[in-house]
């Protein structure tokens, strides 16, 4: 079996991947689960959540926390799309979302963390475990993430994870019904040399 946009051989490294724990000192990642619902529902109505990741819903139901499980867990089992929870080591606590979409050899990364955990560096861990995986496990060609422009805290958190500001894209998304730019940034295997364990 092949999918319609992946030579064979990279299908089937995908198809077979399974799930991984990616963890460092302070954080790890794994797939989101039922326990995560009622967290999800509270990090989904963050005002900067809402503002800065238009296709996530407004208001947000535990019916649109179930239906993203749902959805997390046909991306697992398809081999296109990554969602992890991301959790404190200490606490056990989720504390976070990141995700990888793959689209033949190119990987789109998104994330955010939850109100009352950022700027203590698990965006910065939790992206730099999951970009690891996916050019090393996935075997991707490139990494990408684009940022809504005057989005400062994402942009600065992905150069700090070693991804390189590429230029903007007009008009590249839908904001709620208005169109606006976005910074493309990628992050490339050759790139992930020696940044393992810098944080
Ligand atoms: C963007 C976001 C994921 C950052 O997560 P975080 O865990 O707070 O980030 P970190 O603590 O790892 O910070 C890493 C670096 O990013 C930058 N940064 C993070 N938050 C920042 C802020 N509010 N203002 C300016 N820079 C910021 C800093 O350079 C920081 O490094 P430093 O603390 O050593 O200065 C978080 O603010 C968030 O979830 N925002 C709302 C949703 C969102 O914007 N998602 C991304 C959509 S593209």
């Amino acid at each position: 079996m092949s999918g319609p946009f992946f030579a064979r051989d990279h299908y089937n490294r995908l198809m077979s991947h399974p799930a991984p724990r990616l963890e460092d000192d302070v954080i790890a990642l794994r797939r989101w689960d039922e326990s995560d619902i009622e967290d999800s529902v509270v990090a989904c109505s963050d005002p900067e959540v809402i503002r800065w990741i238009p296709r996530i819903p407004t208001p947000y139901s535990e019916q649109d926390a179930r239906e993203f499980l749902a959805l997390a867990d046909n991306g697992w089992e398809d081999g296109r799309s990554f969602s992890f929870a991301i959790t404190e080591r200490a606490s056990g606590r989720t504390v976070g979302s990141v995700g990888v979409t793959v689209n033949g050899s190119i990987g789109d990364v998104g994330y955010f963390v939850f109100a009352g955990h950022r700027r203590r560096g698990i965006g910065e861990r939790a992206l730099k475990l999951v970009s690891r995986w996916a050019l090393q496990e996935l075997g991707l060609a490139r990494l990408q993430l684009w940022v809504m422009v005057g989005n400062v805290a994402s942009a600065r958190l992905a150069e700090k994870a070693g991804f390189k500001r590429e230029g903007i894209l007009r008009a590249w998304m839908d904001n709620r019904g208005t169109r606006v730019d976005a910074i493309m940034h990628s992050l490339l295997p050759s790139e992930m040399d020696g940044r393992s364990d810098d944080k």
